[in-house]
């Protein structure tokens, strides 16, 4: 039997950014209030958390045949937990499909770990649980870099997404609370902050006590006088949110990574409307249109969505317009999956066929591609700045530009956690490899 002081956590993380930040703060809260330790191997633990995704329908699937596995092969006695989103909207019936399950815990409600994890049958998913003030203990993170949540929920309603129902409404965390956790991180070694939530640019609209608004902005301008803190990335901004003050403050700060996620969903304005996205196809061009004026070695890159109900020929090819306007850096894509509790249900009557949404994905994916080769292709010649992560095992280090790009070059340990001129000699459509200039 494995004694108090020793108790191991395995944790898996399905979904996004904002759950592997939720899955650091699991792991930190049950080691300062518990003495877990964390085990990559499932069959050692005496606890397995899986923090979960109800973004589609696939990662939902995904869960309960997966807990069904660690049932199995769990060591006796081990407790299973089940977290995150799909914990927030199905709650009791994750109990009622899986009874071995220990205790369920919505993606709003992680500071309540420490209590629910010795409740056999706790089941807490509250909708309006405001952790937005919360100190969790602090995360464990990479040595260069850090993920700080600089919100929670979403108020957004777009009308295929399920977050606002399993995260709740948008509650921003106070300033300086993120302030005070990037100088902590930047003391112990943090060169790099990542600012997340689900819609990072409408911050500071609404505060658990009440104070008067801030913007995302202004954020930015605080978080860049940090000392130490030498590049600041963020995700997920909306394109709605990007007024000309946010672009400008974008381009004109050097510590803001010259990366943006810009996700476009669909390029057809009629679909935008359906989605209750909020902006047009030509308010989307627009706004790149001023980020690349503002800064021309910008990297944009997106979230499409094909086939979402009534998308008809005409309104794809708008999406593929707009590809072909901007030519994206990345596209994460996807093919619309209806979800519960979502206003896009209603329009069931005109969901398009299967094999419809595969081609569109499939044409979206190899027009991508194209883009991807010739625009990596450009950066053979150019010097870039990177910042050393990692020691590959083939004897190469691992990078990232400012605009994020993977960079490998043949070194040693030397050169990590600095930022290092590199004259870039080949690229494949997702990395690029350099030599070191001295
Ligand atoms: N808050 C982020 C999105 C989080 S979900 C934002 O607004 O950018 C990540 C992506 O999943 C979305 O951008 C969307 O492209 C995709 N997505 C969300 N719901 C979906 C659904 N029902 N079907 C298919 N893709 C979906
Ligand atoms: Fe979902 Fe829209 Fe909110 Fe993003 S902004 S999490 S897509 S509702
Ligand atoms: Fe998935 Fe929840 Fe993130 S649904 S994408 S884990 S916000």
């Amino acid at each position: 039997m494995s004694n108090e002081a020793n108790k191991k956590l395995f944790i898996q993380t399905l979904g996004c950014q904002m759950n592997d930040t939720d899955s650091q703060h699991i792991i930190a809260e049950l080691n300062k209030h518990k003495g877990y330790t964390q085990t990559q191997n499932m069959e050692d633990a005496d606890l397995i958390v899986i923090n979960t995704c109800s973004v589609r329908e696939k990662p939902v699937q995904k869960l309960f045949s997966e807990i069904g596995q660690f049932n199995v092969k769990k060591k006796e006695g081990a407790k299973i937990g089940v977290c995150g989103c799909t914990a927030s909207h199905l709650g009791n019936d994750i109990m009622k499909r899986a009874p071995y399950v220990d205790f369920v815990l919505g993606a709003r409600n992680i500071s309540k770990i420490k209590d629910v994890v010795d409740k056999k049958g706790a089941i807490e998913i509250d909708i309006d649980n405001d952790d937005s003030t919360y100190e969790f203990a602090r995360a464990e993170t990479s040595i260069y870099k850090t993920n700080v949540n600089i919100s929670i929920g979403c108020d957004k309603e777009c009308t295929y997404c399920i977050v606002p129902a399993t995260r709740g409404d948008e509650i921003s965390i106070p300033p300086e609370m993120i302030i005070e956790q990037i100088q902590k991180d930047v003391k112990t070694g943090a060169v790099e902050v990542m600012l997340l939530g689900q819609n990072v640019n409408s911050y500071g609209r609404r505060f658990s006590d009440g104070r008067a608004k801030y913007s995302f902005t202004q954020l930015l301008k605080d978080v860049s006088k940090i000392e130490g803190l030498e590049r600041i990335r963020f995700t997920s901004p909306h394109p709605l949110h990007m007024d000309d003050e946010f672009i400008e403050e974008f381009a004109s700060n050097d510590k803001i990574s010259k990366c943006i996620h810009m996700p476009l969903q669909s390029g057809s304005t009629k679909i935008l409307k359906a989605m209750k996205r909020g902006y047009s196809k030509e308010w989307f061009l627009n706004r790149t249109k001023k980020i690349r004026d503002l800064v021309p070695d910008v990297r944009i890159t997106t979230d499409i969505i094909v086939a979402f109900p009534g998308e008809t020929r005409e309104d794809f090819l708008d999406t593929i317009d707009v590809i072909n306007q901007v030519k994206f850096d990345q596209i994460f894509n996807f093919k619309y999956s209806p979800r519960p509790n979502t206003q896009a249900l209603e329009l069931k009557d005109d969901e398009i066929a299967d094999d419809i949404g595969s081609a569109r994905l499939t044409q979206v994916i190899d027009l991508h591609k194209e883009h991807q080769s010739e625009l990596m292709n450009a950066n053979i010649g150019k010097t870039f700045t990177v910042l050393f992560e990692s020691l590959k095992p083939n004897g190469e280090v691992a990078g990232l530009t400012d605009n994020f790009m993977q960079v490998f070059v043949k070194g040693s340990d030397e050169l990590l956690g600095r930022f290092v001129e590199v004259k870039i000699t080949a690229a494949s459509r997702t990395s690029l490899k350099g030599e070191v200039v001295e």
